[in-house]
């Protein structure tokens, strides 16, 4: 049977199945980072290795930023430590900024990063303090000095910006443009705000696919107007297979006013698993990894199966 074989599985919708789907948790560095109190390293290391129990294979498990810019993520080497020694089995990512995250992520041993660019310029000065020029620039020196690492082109507000509302298209694929003439081979799209609308969501892949057909795209959605799923199934509909999620939905840029949490890991796996999609995540553990940060970092999540019953007895799949 040929895996990408599109069939229609409803009206006007075709998807891509029985592809699997590639779902990164990023949790630990994406919802850790919004937290104001920090959060014991201990604390942080028991989330991890439930999440890995639970199934998670590629997490993004911290970033090396500065610790005045985020000083949630001042253990960022304690971390790595743990995952290299304890979970052989799993991918772990680190967000970089800049060079010196990679040399930080590099002498750790770590080979995934994600070199994080906004597509707006003002949101890259806010969050990076870099223009578009000083961030490609840091990315050739990235890719020059670290042939060896792995990096994916993470572009922060590809969907709309909290200082200057709508981002550019023809923006994003210039930068897209120069990192695929450095080598990179893949980019998550990122509505770190949560505002893309589906159409706007198929409108953005799409061109993107039209001028890199071969890229390996991903989509990061935040869930501030609760349309992160929706946003998400167009891009399956599209043939994206690589999601990023956070458990129990916590999530959040600081330097993104009035955003909110990204889709909750075990809502995304539940949507899937019930059409049918293989994530390789244990839903019911993922349920007890989010309860878990209920009760030790963040009591009001906003995840939805974590809030509610998730009527395990009831299979849809057909
Ligand atoms: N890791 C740790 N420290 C770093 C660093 C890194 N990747 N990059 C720079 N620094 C340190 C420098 O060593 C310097 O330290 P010092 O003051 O003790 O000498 C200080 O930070 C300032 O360095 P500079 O290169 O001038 O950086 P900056 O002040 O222009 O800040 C960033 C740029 C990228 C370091 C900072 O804005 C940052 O860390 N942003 C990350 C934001 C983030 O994580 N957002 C959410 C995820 S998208
Ligand atoms: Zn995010």
């Amino acid at each position: 049977m040929n895996h990408h074989q599109a069939i229609t599985d409803g009206p006007g919708l075709r998807l891509a199945r029985p592809t699997p789907v590639r779902i990164t948790e990023i949790c630990p560095r994406d919802g850790f980072q919004n937290i104001k109190a920090f959060i014991p390293t201990a604390v942080k290391i028991a989330i991890i290795d439930r999440l890995i129990a639970a199934g998670a294979r590629t997490l993004e498990i911290t970033s090396m930023v500065s610790p005045k810019a985020i000083p949630q993520m001042a253990d960022a080497a304690d971390i790595i430590d743990h995952v290299s020694s304890h979970h052989p089995q799993v991918t772990p990512v680190v967000l970089v900024p800049n060079l010196k995250g990679a040399q930080r992520a590099h002498r750790q041993g770590i080979r995934h990063v994600s070199y994080v660019v906004s597509v707006s310029p003002a949101h890259n000065r806010a969050n990076i303090n870099r223009t578009h020029d000083e961030s490609l620039a840091d990315l050739a020196a990235i890719v020059a000095e670290f042939p060896d690492i792995q990096v994916v082109l993470t572009l922060a507000t590809a969907f709309g910006c909290p200082f200057i509302g709508a981002t550019s298209t023809a923006v994003m694929l210039s930068l897209i443009d120069a990192a695929v003439k450095m080598g990179i081979r893949g980019i998550t799209l990122c509505d770190a705000i949560g505002v893309a609308n589906p159409l706007q969501t198929e409108r953005v892949l799409q061109a993107i696919r039209a001028a890199f057909p071969a890229l390996d795209i991903g989509m990061h959605m935040h869930n501030t107007h609760g349309m992160a799923l929706a946003n998400m199934l167009v891009g399956l509909a599209l043939g994206i297979t690589r999601f990023e999620t956070a458990n129990g939905g916590l999530g959040g840029c600081p330097f993104a006013p009035g955003a909110a949490g990204n889709i909750a890991t075990e809502d995304a796996v539940n949507m899937f698993q019930r059409m049918g999609y293989q994530t390789g995540y244990d839903l019911g553990r993922l349920i007890e990894s989010a309860k878990t940060i209920q009760r030790h970092i963040e009591p009001n999540l906003t995840g939805s199966l974590v809030r509610s019953r998730d009527y395990r007895e009831f299979d849809f799949i057909g």
